[in-house]
């Protein structure tokens, strides 16, 4: 056993034993928390507006999901596929009654990159096609599958190569950075690169899925127009091309209903799940419906963890929790309130070049004239957590900050958060 130390002491320990791999966002060093609180090792009290990226959606050690882990603990942990448990069919059965209802099976997995793994084999083995579509500025996770279609940033494939072939990138329509189309005309940009791909570089008969986030995570919480997911779907449609949402960082009430695609009254054909679902247990999930998910036949996919009872019954929690306290409307709610306030310091922060967001999932853009303000965002976060306040940033220039508060947070520390989220953008922006 290491003794107990200061925050410093820990980190040069870290940096002993842990893979210098992670990219940390900041230097705290936390040993309990609550709510939307972190307490550190050093005594501080820092208010998370992260929530461990997209995971806690309802606050740290929600009491409703600590009491449901804690009685399954005292029973069962895990089975694998050596025997059914109740707890995984219930969590299955609380997931399959909030998703769109065509989806009503699922597969439990251990990661949003492995929902994505899975969700990648079951479109190819369901089509009998290789081929799969993806967005620039997408992030779907980091193993080679998952790694192979996400490309939000080079930093994550540089020396990983070969990825998996067939895999095709085309643009987001990320309208703020990259259209020149008035605000109010439709945006044509992703039908004309899908006609185009589709004319030069894969049939469309090849292709096995279209994978996308419905809003865009990692990428700069990038709000696509309301247009897009129908479309997809009907060139989906046409085509006999697989639909799959990557609702991992939207999902589970972020967006202000309980699925992004919700907001598109789309269904896809496949879903993947991770992240609020277990709110800190690690599990995940794809779900679609029978008749897709019956294109794998007994023992083409499986997972020893995935499923696993303590897990499931946190995931148990959460749905009951989110459905019966009317999380999605809160969020709802609380992100107008957001996005009024961020508009507001528009007026004299010119930086702050664009305030997006669906519900409590909310990007703020900084940008200097043409260049992207990525300097200025480091500023803004490190001066925001000296005062005692966590975010976190995201894009592919890494200039935007991302408002992800618990959306079970009291509205007092909403917007005692947000008063230091301006006070240090006016110190830094100024
Ligand atoms: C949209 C999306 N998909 C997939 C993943 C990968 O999830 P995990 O880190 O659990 O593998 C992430 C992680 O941030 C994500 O945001």
């Amino acid at each position: 056993m290491l003794a107990a130390a200061d925050a410093a002491t820990w980190r040069e320990r870290d940096a002993e034993l842990i893979s210098p791999a992670y990219h940390m966002y900041s230097d705290l060093v936390v040993e309990s928390a609550e709510g939307a609180h972190l307490h550190t090792v050093d005594g501080r009290d820092v208010l998370d507006f992260g929530c461990g990226i997209g995971v806690t959606n309802l606050g740290h050690r929600h009491p409703a999901v600590v009491a449901a882990v804690h009685e399954q603990v005292d029973l069962l942990w895990h089975t694998s596929v050596t025997a059914y448990h109740p707890k995984m069919i219930e969590a299955a059965a609380a997931l399959v009654s909030i998703m769109p209802p065509s989806l009503d099976q699922v597969f439990f997995t251990n990661s949003g990159a492995e929902a994505v793994e899975g969700a990648i084999k079951l479109a190819r083995r369901a089509t009998g096609r290789s081929d799969i579509i993806a967005f620039v500025g997408a992030f779907h996770g980091r193993t080679y599958g998952a790694l192979s279609l996400t490309a939000s940033k080079a930093t994550y494939r540089r020396g990983m190569g070969p990825l998996l072939p067939g895999i095709h990138h085309i643009r987001y329509p990320y309208c703020f950075r990259y259209c020149t189309h008035a605000d109010d005309d439709i945006c044509e940009l992703v039908e004309r690169e899908l006609q185009l791909l589709f004319a030069t570089t894969t049939a469309p008969e090849t292709v096995a899925a279209i994978v996308v986030e419905p809003v865009q995570g990692e990428g700069g919480y990038v709000v696509p127009p309301a247009t897009f997911i129908p479309m997809l779907r009907r060139v989906c449609d046409e085509h006999g091309i697989m639909l799959i949402a990557d609702e991992v960082q939207s999902g589970f009430a972020r967006t202000g209903k309980m699925f992004a695609v919700n907001h598109a009254r789309v269904e896809p054909d496949i879903m993947c799940l991770a992240k609020a679902l277990g709110n800190g247990m690690p599990i995940a999930a794809f779900t679609s419906g029978h008749r897709v998910m019956s294109a794998f036949r007994e023992g083409e996919h499986g997972t020893t963890y995935g499923g696993n009872a303590v897990a499931c019954a946190a995931v148990v929690a959460v749905i009951e929790t989110m459905t019966r306290d009317h999380i999605p409307e809160r969020a709802e709610r609380l992100g107008r309130h957001v996005m009024e306030r961020a508009r507001g310091w528009q007026v004299d922060i010119k930086s702050l070049a664009d305030v997006r967001g669906l519900g409590l999932m909310i990007g703020l853009e900084f940008m200097q004239g043409d260049a992207p303000a990525t300097r200025l965002v480091d500023r803004i976060s490190r001066n925001a957590l000296a005062r005692g306040l966590l975010i976190l940033s995201c894009g592919i220039d890494g200039n935007v900050i991302r408002l992800i508060p618990p959306l079970t947070i009291p509205e007092s520390e909403l917007d005692a958060g947000l008063d230091i989220l301006e006070a240090a953008m006016r110190e830094e922006a100024a």
